[in-house]
């Protein structure tokens, strides 16, 4: 099973970024703990902090990859393209916030991709992502 993570903006900061808000483990050091934990799961991962990046790694992960887990950081916020593009693609999204969006400012409770994912797991810092492959995981389990 290969399930690609998609970072976007600034979430190659991870650790030296805000940590009170983002914690202070960098997301390299996660990756290789994910890895570890999941040894049966071919997992991608693609950073970006340019959008039409975001949404050329969606193009190509969402033919090549059973499920895409995708951090779209601010472009959460803004972003028509990468909400498009979900809705687009055959593999279906699983959203991820590290921070919980809806206990900050106003402008982080709207999101363009929540509508076009499959679910959305906010709040729960890093642990979000390992959430997120257990679901993918669960889910081909009851296929
Ligand atoms: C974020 C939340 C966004 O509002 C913010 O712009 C980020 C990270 C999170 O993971 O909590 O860069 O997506």
């Amino acid at each position: 099973m290969k399930i690609a993570i998609i970072n976007g903006p600034n979430l190659n900061l991870l650790g030296q970024r805000e940590p009170g808000i983002y914690g202070s483990q960098g997301f390299d050091s996660f990756l290789e703990i994910l890895k570890t934990r999941f040894p049966n799961i071919i997992l991608e991962y693609f950073q970006s902090n340019v959008e039409g990046e975001l949404v050329n790694a969606l193009q190509q992960f969402g033919n090549e990859a059973d499920g895409i887990i995708l951090n779209p950081a601010a472009y959460t916020h803004t972003s028509v393209a990468i909400g498009d593009c979900i809705a687009a693609i055959k593999a279906p999204v699983v959203e991820v916030h590290i921070s919980n969006v809806h206990a900050r400012e106003e402008f982080r409770k709207l999101s363009h991709v929540s509508a076009k994912a499959a679910g959305t797991i906010c709040g729960l810092g890093l642990d979000g992502y390992r959430l997120a492959i257990e679901y993918f995981i669960n889910k081909e389990v009851d296929r």
